[in-house]
């Protein structure tokens, strides 16, 4: 492998093991690893069963390793581009809502991904043991991760922290991925054509992939534990957010009031977080993400069933096999329209 592709940002400690260098110990292990073409730049490798590249493996060894949950942590789990930034922005106007002035929230200064920060792709990114109780400036400890259940750590499993995960229907998050990931392409790299990466979607491989695999391994998790994982689905969300948002409070211990209920606060946080709103904000306007990518390109359009405009009958014939063939039995179903019922 091109050891450039690790070597930004630069590495450091991997292991406990003094004779070995940490970098030599993740290019052994990157080169047991298999490896397919990502759709813009990077190299995939599959690790623990999913898909990432090999700049983010130092990053989530470190979480999985020295990552400690505390009971009292939320975390919000997702699959990238079904919804993160959206539930970042619900989750922390819910649980925090009485530590700030609403009209004052942090979210009209801050993106949520500054309020909620991903472990794997930004707290454990330059440092593998960073000061998290110092980070998080308030309380409850609240993060985000896009890594399949299997792979968390374990004291995230073992303590009684709580996970909010978000799915949504893998035709609209396929073509939320493509069009995302096409903007991340260098300027003289050719457009991201649909029928590769496409297949590439069908086969599981692309950064956190197989999608089914993650959805299904958090969704089997919260039907064994539901007190631990609420499982929401961002379809579920668009059809009655106020409704989402009262279950969201109380699985988070923080249910709303009837005083509360009365005061409009319910309807004021779906107002504040709408895509419409957040997207108008100059802090989500400007600006970089971590990762180099734009702020104001985690917010496109925002729809149930967009996937119409640019899936073709045979993709369409396709991903619903898939869907069938891989939720067969799950009890597991998603909208693929706003107007449509579960399929
Ligand atoms: P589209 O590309 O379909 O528009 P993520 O945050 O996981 O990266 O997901 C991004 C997707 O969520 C994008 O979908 C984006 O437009 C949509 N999104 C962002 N903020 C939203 C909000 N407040 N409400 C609804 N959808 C939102």
């Amino acid at each position: 492998m091109d050891t450039a592709e690790i070597s930004k940002p630069r590495l450091v400690s991997l292991t406990e093991d003094a004779d070995k260098s940490p970098d030599d110990e993740l290019l052994q292990l990157v080169q047991t690893l298999p490896k397919e073409q990502g759709w813009a730049v990077s190299n995939l490798y599959l690790y623990q069963d999913f898909w990432c590249t090999a700049h983010f493996l130092k990053p989530l060894i470190s979480f999985q390793r020295h990552f400690r949950a505390f009971d009292s942590d939320v975390i919000v789990a997702t699959f990238p581009k079904c919804g993160t930034t959206w539930l970042k922005a619900l989750v922390f106007s819910t649980l925090y809502r009485n530590q700030f002035a609403r009209k004052d929230t942090p979210l009209l200064s801050f993106t949520p991904h500054q309020l909620v920060r991903f472990l794997e792709h930004d707290l454990y990114l330059n440092n593998s043991c960073p000061d998290l109780e110092n980070i998080c400036v308030y309380k409850p400890r609240l993060f985000a991760t896009h890594v399949p259940h299997a792979s968390l750590p374990a004291s995230v499993k073992d303590s009684n922290c709580k996970i909010v995960y978000l799915c949504r229907n893998p035709m609209d998050v396929f073509v939320s991925l493509w069009l995302f990931t096409d903007k991340l392409r260098e300027e003289n790299q050719e457009p991201l054509s649909l029928d590769k990466v496409f297949d590439k979607f069908c086969r599981g491989i692309y950064i956190y992939g197989p999608f089914f695999d993650q959805v299904l391994g958090y969704w089997k998790a919260s039907q064994e534990n539901p007190d631990k994982i609420l499982f929401l689905k961002y379809e579920d969300l668009k059809e009655d957010i106020s409704c989402q948002l009262k279950h969201l409070a109380v699985f988070l211990g923080v249910p709303f009031t009837e005083e509360e209920e009365k005061q409009g606060v319910v309807e004021e946080i779906a107002k504040i977080c709408t895509f419409e709103k957040l997207q108008e904000l100059e802090v989500n306007r400007k600006g970089l993400f971590i990762t180099g990518v734009p702020n104001k390109d985690f917010f496109r359009k925002g729809e149930v069933g967009d996937w119409s405009n640019y899936l073709t009958p045979a993709m369409v014939e396709r991903l619903e096999k898939l869907i069938q063939e891989k939720l067969d039995n799950s009890g597991l179903t998603f909208k693929l329209s706003s107007t449509a019922s579960d399929a």
